[in-house]
């Protein structure tokens, strides 16, 4: 019979249950929130309700375990994290938790944990501080040590205790990256000791705890680290010096030194292996924490974990979305291609339509070629299933039974009113037509429409199956029901959605126009190609402005390009240089030549002979990295406060998302609001004005900067 001997209030996130045979089940269920994180105020709650379980009479072992279905403990409560003020409150919450995890580790019983779901940061840190750990085989089922990703490290034991247990490599394979670590994995790196199916969970955790009451499996284990690997490196200071070295190299190159994070990672678990006194290693790892949790970069990279929440609850409209199954696309392009694997990969069923038997046969041949690449994670019969799923042809032959299109056809406003003339006569009256347009307003693809309530604008970025993001246009005439279908499958593509109002550009693609013209401003000035490029990536771009014109065709950027400088002038005027660009055949990678040279599909260096096409010649002048930042870095928030000025943003949350997930902008800096708002928007003005005064008037703030910096306001609260 079981014997209940302290049930919390109502209030309280734990049960505790003691069973005859001496085996307690401490239940942790987060109250009022969908996943269970761990708050400052139940890390204060914590030692009062351990000191109680341990005077629980005749208690031979514990269980930990998480009583929330499919998910273990997200982690640390992330609202309070973004809050800290201090350095000195970050170590200091650091050592309060360390202090908590310790009464986990000293309990006078020992105490198995059983995860079943996800579990992240301080949900891992606690696993670690008990003695034994068993996770399900559910695909669910994750354990990380996220931090790093949120500009963070494991500040409550888990850089101290995760050496000890997995040994020193494998404890920075996990860390360093942030990186999931699925069950199987964990079971053979000794991160868990045991691995079952969810339903005999409880069982097999209350076996294992009583093993251990019995002495049969000791509380400490050694890592399971093989000997050649303690030897050379583990053990061994000089090895340790060198998987140190290499690894703050690696971390160097992913980072390029714009992420201080992981390299104070790596310090704590430096001085978990390397000084004597456990204690101080504790120690050090709160202050590494401190200096990491308040700061800016942080701030900036939670900020945006919560902007992506709140876009991930977007649904378009307040109605029921459509049912869709079957998805066609026109164009069997490259972009089409990869809007076909991803929708056969989500379990639509997909129809491609295209002009002739050549570009149809190029678009089945990328999808067939994608889901070969797929048979070894998903094995052959499932591939071969995703892949049958894509037919195609040249006339709109199965499209009667097809409930949404999306279109990518070339980018020219007569073509795309065509298709959509065709597809309306060759589709039922529900159907919608989504068009992947990168620039040409919805309102203008719609003009002629005879149902223009289901086209809506459905922008995915390049490559389709690796790119987060899909921006969804709604031009005024979209209907709600065709806006909520469109955003529904966006998401079911496994992409966040942002909604934007329609225009030229609407958001991601007119915020890059300004950027990608100051870069060529800068070469024509004088600036090297390759300056400008690390000047970027320094600043936290994935890859510079050059590189990114070469890679996505210098004749899409020229053509884009003129669609932006029609209709906004003089600020997004290209240089004819691009053009030129495009009649000399230098039309990027896929020329094999562009503003750099490749050789067998290898980029090299600049290709120096374009320097001819410039005024200054091949005499370049050396820039400030800091002056391109600038000119470029402003250009593009600048025209991001024209686009919720506008209302072509509905949210400066919506423009971060945007730009960090569409177009790289650096994550560390929050997106472009968050950053104006971290540099202070007086000084932001001070700084266009200045760059006016001195490059000219497309760098005149927007209104809604000026206004809100004379009302002394910020875009984001905090
Ligand atoms: P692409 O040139 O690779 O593919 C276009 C396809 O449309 C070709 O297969 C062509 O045969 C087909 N097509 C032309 N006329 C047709 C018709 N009447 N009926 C059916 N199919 C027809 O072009 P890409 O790069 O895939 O671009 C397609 C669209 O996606 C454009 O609107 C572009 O602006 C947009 N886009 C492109 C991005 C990129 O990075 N390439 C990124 C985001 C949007």
């Amino acid at each position: 019979m079981e014997q209940t001997i302290e049930k919390q209030e109502q209030a309280s996130p734990f049960t505790f249950e003691v069973d005859a045979e001496g085996i307690g089940v401490l239940t942790f269920t987060c109250p009022g929130s969908k996943p269970n994180t761990l708050s400052v105020s139940l890390f204060e709650s914590l030692p009062g309700l351990l000191e109680k379980v341990q005077k629980t009479p005749n208690l031979r072992a514990i269980v930990f375990r998480s009583g929330k279905p499919d998910m273990f403990i997200a982690g640390a409560d992330l609202e309070d994290l973004g809050k800290i003020p201090t350095p000195a409150d970050a170590t200091r919450l650091s050592s309060e938790a360390h202090k908590v995890m310790a009464r986990f580790e000293d309990m006078h019983v020992p105490i198995v944990c059983a995860i079943h779901g996800m579990c992240m940061g301080g949900g891992t840190e606690l696993a670690l501080a008990c003695h034994y750990r068993i996770a399900t085989d559910d695909p669910k089922t994750v354990i990380a040590l996220p931090e790093v990703k949120l500009g963070l490290l494991p500040g409550a034991g888990g850089c101290q205790r995760l050496p000890r247990l997995v040994g020193l490599l494998n404890a920075l394979d996990m860390i360093l990256p942030g990186k999931n670590v699925y069950p199987k994995k964990a079971l053979q790196i000794g991160l868990v000791d045991e691995v079952c199916p969810n339903a005999i969970l409880l069982d097999v955790a209350k076996k294992a705890a009583m093993r251990l009451a019995e002495g049969k499996i000791p509380r400490k284990r050694a890592p399971k680290t093989g000997l050649l690997t303690r030897l050379l490196f583990e053990g061994n200071p000089v090895g340790r010096n060198y998987v140190f070295k290499k690894a703050t190299q690696g971390v160097l190159e992913q980072t390029k030194g714009c992420y201080p994070a992981p390299l104070k990672a790596l310090e704590a678990i430096r001085a978990a292996v390397e000084l004597p006194n456990v204690a101080d290693g504790f120690k050090r790892e709160a202050e590494l924490f401190g200096e990491v949790a308040s700061s800016d970069i942080a701030k900036g990279l939670i900020g945006l974990f919560f902007a992506m929440r709140e876009a991930n609850k977007e649904k378009g409209a307040d109605v029921s979305p459509r049912a869709v199954r079957k998805i066609g696309v026109l164009g069997a392009g490259f972009m089409g291609s990869g809007i076909a694997q991803v929708a056969s990969d989500k379990g639509y069923v997909v129809r491609f339509k295209d002009r002739d038997d050549a570009c149809l046969g190029k678009g089945l041949k990328a999808v067939h070629e994608y889901f070969t690449g797929q048979e070894r994670t998903l094995g052959r019969p499932e591939a071969t299933r995703r892949r049958q799923q894509v037919s195609g042809g040249t006339t709109f032959e199965g499209w009667r039974t097809v409930d949404m299109a999306i279109e990518a056809v070339f980018e020219d406003l007569t073509l795309k009113r065509k298709v959509l003339a065709e597809f309306e006569a060759a589709t039922r009256d529900d159907a919608i037509f989504a068009s992947n347009t990168s620039s040409l307003p919805i309102t203008d693809i719609a003009a002629q429409a005879k149902r223009p309530e289901n086209v809506v604008g459905m922008h995915f970025f390049s490559p389709v199956p690796k790119m987060p993001l899909i921006e969804v246009i709604k031009a005024k005439q979209t209907g709600p029901e065709a806006l909520a279908t469109t955003v529904e499958v966006a998401k079911k593509f496994g992409k966040t959605v942002i909604v934007v109002n329609d225009g030229v550009g609407f958001y991601t693609s007119r915020i890059l126009g300004p950027y990608m013209n100051e870069a060529g401003r800068m070469l024509l000035e004088g600036m090297a190609i390759d300056a400008l490029d690390h000047a970027m990536e320094q600043f936290g771009f994935p890859v510079g402005p050059i590189v990114l014109m070469d890679e996505v065709g210098i004749d899409i950027a020229a053509h884009v390009g003129k669609i932006l400088g029609d209709a906004f002038g003089e600020r997004m005027k290209g240089s004819e240089m691009v053009e030129q660009m495009v009649k000399a055949g230098r039309l990027g990678r896929k020329s094999q030549k562009g503003f750099y040279l490749y050789k067998k599909g290898k980029k090299l260096g600049p290709d120096t002979s374009i320097y001819a096409m410039m005024p200054g010649g091949a005499e370049r002048k050396p820039v400030p990295a800091e002056e391109a930042a600038d000119r470029l870095g402003y250009a593009m928030a600048n025209e991001a406060a024209r686009c919720l000025e506008e209302g072509i943003l509905r949210s400066a949350n919506d423009g971060d998302v945007g730009a960090v997930l569409g177009l790289g902008f650096p994550p560390f800096r929050g997106g472009p609001f968050r950053w104006m708002d971290k540099v202070g928007l007086s000084a932001v003005v001070g700084k266009m004005e200045a760059l006016a005064a001195k490059h000219g008037a497309r760098f005149k703030p927007a209104q809604i900067l000026t206004d809100m910096a004379k009302g002394g306001k910020r875009f984001h609260t905090a």
